[in-house]
């Protein structure tokens, strides 16, 4: 297809002619069916809202099509609108545009959607079972249609996927302002999920891909790169290193088929058990996971022989998580390290398949008899919890993933909470992440090259690793180990091939580091060193972007962990100090009703405005968090915002007065 043509199809919108009905493409990964939840009426409803996108004369053939499509797959997909077209990243300017903003977000949508990137593409997920983009084909092409004609002196506005229209703003102005699965507090159960997105009118848009911020596995192979390295600091007392240690854990997904990768690059043997073959195969044949197992016979021989040889191999268990841990237990095999990372933020619609129960006799029980495939998903959580003790007993350093593990095995009534009413095992933030990375402001920072280029991404990676090389010089010892990390990664980076869809990196740097990268990448734009504009970012799952008890921000400890201002606060301060476009969420990681998640996208595109702006912005989207986190006491933070209130006079932050415990206690025991 020329690329004339290309543009012509992407800014086409709804087009005058039905498409042909296309068919539905087995080859893909697609999403299961959805639960059968809405009455008659609200069925009536969920097609005269669909219908809504489209002129009159298509009613009658769609509404019959539609009304097959919530009958067969519990939504409606409009599967019929799919583009012709190949969606996924290309040069900036191969898009159509009048604002060239407004492309470099065409770009990280396509890319969202890309099928070597999007876990069920036709449906529009981009990870985690039911992180969307869109909620419908009929979204889809009406916002890339408002994207091409819009120019800078005006902001589209997303409610959930659905393009609500092109609002004047200015040039200073956000392109585009993204919410997703916003709800009204009392109204926010999986099942309100389940009824608003069948209905069509909310979605759940996890954490970039509803935000358009996506860079395929990379991200998260660099993060549990991170977490595993520093997991393996916590049992290793220092020295003794990771070399022939053992790692287990659940799911070859969107973000849980980073773990083999990851394992390896840390050095350790890992065994990712995996119920869905197709997640499997796409693993194997990326390379992501060396061997796979479907006798249990066989790995674990396979496994006594890698540990004895110290070989570091990464193997997948064609099956339950429940059955591995349990035979592990039964052969005495130690493991050093656990973790899981089943879809647990979506316990009851495909997120956890059920020891017990085959792929499909899942598949076909969640949709069929939901409450009985309910009762199945807790008796395998405690049954996997019970494993898990085993192990723990032993030694094993057991960690929540994000995944909300602890919190549903509890609600599943799984022995998983300590004589404190706490639970038994961390979350990797309250462990690692927290008092190791966001306390101290570092965190998932991204970047894509819009000329969609590698020779660029390799440019990038140069100027980041010497960035981060020359501020590592004056850097205080405690955030030296993250900065010395990062450099070794983003040295490795080329040559473990990460890249999957667009021209992406990523890195975890404080603000300082973030402000500076962005701003040598933005003069080598300037200088024609890069050929196009770079999108900069990050993953919600940071510092300052995310209010989520159970994960991000699970080592607040000042009884804040449950409310929202901070991520809501982030939004909107970046909004108006620069982002060429932001996000908030509702659900995300742990899922819906649990979290409030933001993100934002900035382009920089060589101009001394952009230099202004990327500062102002990033210097808010990092201190905001470390001001909160010192507010809630924690060390690390304190330490990071006096210095930071040191080095600049213009931020002056509320910082706690620390109380004596004697002093509280005897007040409490004198009344
Ligand atoms: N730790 C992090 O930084 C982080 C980041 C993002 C997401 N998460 C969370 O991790 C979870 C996984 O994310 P994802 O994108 O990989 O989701 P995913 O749905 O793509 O993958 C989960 C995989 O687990 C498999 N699975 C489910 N039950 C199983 C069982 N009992 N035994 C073996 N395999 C089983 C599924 O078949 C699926 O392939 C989500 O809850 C997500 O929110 C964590």
């Amino acid at each position: 297809m020329s690329i004339a043509e290309f543009k012509r199809l992407v800014a086409e919108g709804i087009p005058d002619v039905l498409p042909d009905a296309g068919r539905y493409d087995t080859g893909l990964n697609h999403a299961p069916k959805r639960k059968d939840i809405l009455t008659e009426a609200e069925k009536k409803l969920a097609l005269k809202n669909a219908l809504r996108y489209f002129p009159e004369k298509f009613h009658k053939v769609l509404a019959e099509e539609f009304a097959e499509e919530l009958h067969r797959y519990g939504r409606i997909y409009m599967y019929r609108f799919r583009p012709s077209y190949e969606i996924k990243a290309r040069h900036i300017d191969d898009f159509p545009y009048r604002s060239r903003h407004a492309a470099a977000i065409m770009l990280m949508i396509s890319n969202n959607l890309d099928h070597a990137v999007a876990q069920h593409p036709d449906e529009l997920i981009t990870y985690g079972g039911n992180g969307a983009v869109f909620q419908n084909w009929a979204q889809y092409r009406l916002t890339m249609k408002y994207l091409s004609e819009m120019t800078d002196e005006q902001t589209l506005v997303m409610y959930s996927g659905h393009p609500l229209g092109l609002f004047p703003s200015d040039k200073r102005s956000p392109r585009v302002v993204v919410t997703n699965g916003m709800v009204i507090p009392n109204y926010s159960s999986k099942d309100h999920w389940e009824r608003f997105n069948a209905l069509g009118v909310s979605q759940y848009g996890q954490m970039t891909a509803g935000s358009y911020m996506y860079i395929g596995p990379q991200g998260i192979v660099h993060g549990t790169t991170i977490t595993i390295m520093n997991a393996g600091r916590k049992i290793s007392n220092g020295s003794e290193g990771m070399k022939g240690r053992l790692y287990v854990s659940s799911g070859l997904g969107g973000m849980s088929g980073a773990q083999p990768k990851a394992a390896g690059i840390a050095g350790v043997i890992s065994v990712i058990a995996e119920v869905n073959p197709k997640a499997t195969h796409t693993r194997h044949s990326q390379g992501w996971v060396d061997e796979v197992y479907s006798d249990m016979d066989s790995l674990v021989k396979r496994i006594r022989e890698a540990r004895s040889s110290g070989t570091v191999t990464s193997i997948a268990w064609q099956g339950n998580i429940v059955d591995l841990w349990e035979r592990l237990a039964d052969e005495n095999i130690f493991v050093d390290l656990g973790s899981d990372q089943t879809s647990l933020h979506n316990p009851w619609a495909g997120g956890y398949y059920p020891a017990g129960l085959s792929f499909e006799e899942s598949n076909k029980m969640m949709s069929e008899d939901p409450d009985k495939f309910r009762e199945a998903v807790k008796k395998s959580l405690v049954r996997q919890v019970a494993a898990i003790n085993r192990h723990t007993a032993r030694g094993t350093y057991f960690f929540d993933y994000g995944n909300a593990f602890l919190l549903e095995a509890s609600r599943a009534g799984a022995d998983i909470m300590n004589t404190e009413g706490g639970f038994r095992y961390p979350s990797y933030v309250q462990d690692i992440m927290g008092p190791v990375c966001f306390d101290y402001g570092f965190g998932p920072f991204r970047w894509v090259c819009c000329s969609n280029n590698p020779s660029d991404l390799a440019i990038t990676d140069e100027i980041a690793a010497e960035t981060i090389t020359g501020l590592m010089k004056s850097a205080p010892e405690e955030i030296r180990q993250q900065m010395a990390d990062n450099v070794h990664w983003i040295r490795e980076a080329a040559k473990n091939k990460l890249v999957v869809g667009s021209q992406a990196r990523i890195l975890y740097a404080d603000a300082e580091g973030r402000m500076a990268i962005a701003g040598a990448f933005n003069k080598a734009i300037r200088e024609g060193r890069i050929t196009a504009p770079v999108v900069i970012g990050r993953d919600h799952h940071d510092v300052s972007g995310t209010d989520s008890p159970f994960r991000e921000t699970s080592n607040i400890y000042d009884g804040s962990s449950f409310t929202a201002d901070m991520a809501v606060q982030n939004v909107i301060g970046d909004s108006f100090r620069g982002a060429t476009w932001v996000s908030l969420h509702n659900g995300g990681g742990v899922g819906w009703g649990e979290v409030i998640n933001g993100g934002f996208g900035m382009v920089l595109d060589g101009t001394d405005e952009t230099d202004n702006k990327l500062k102002m912005m990033l210097y808010w989207d990092v201190n905001n968090g470390i001001a909160r986190r010192s507010w809630a006491r924690n060390d690390g933070a304190l330490f990071t915002v006096k210095r930071e209130m040191e080095r600049n006079p213009a931020l002056k932050v509320t910082v706690p007065n620390i109380a004596d415990d004697n002093i509280i206690e005897d007040a409490l025991r004198n009344i």
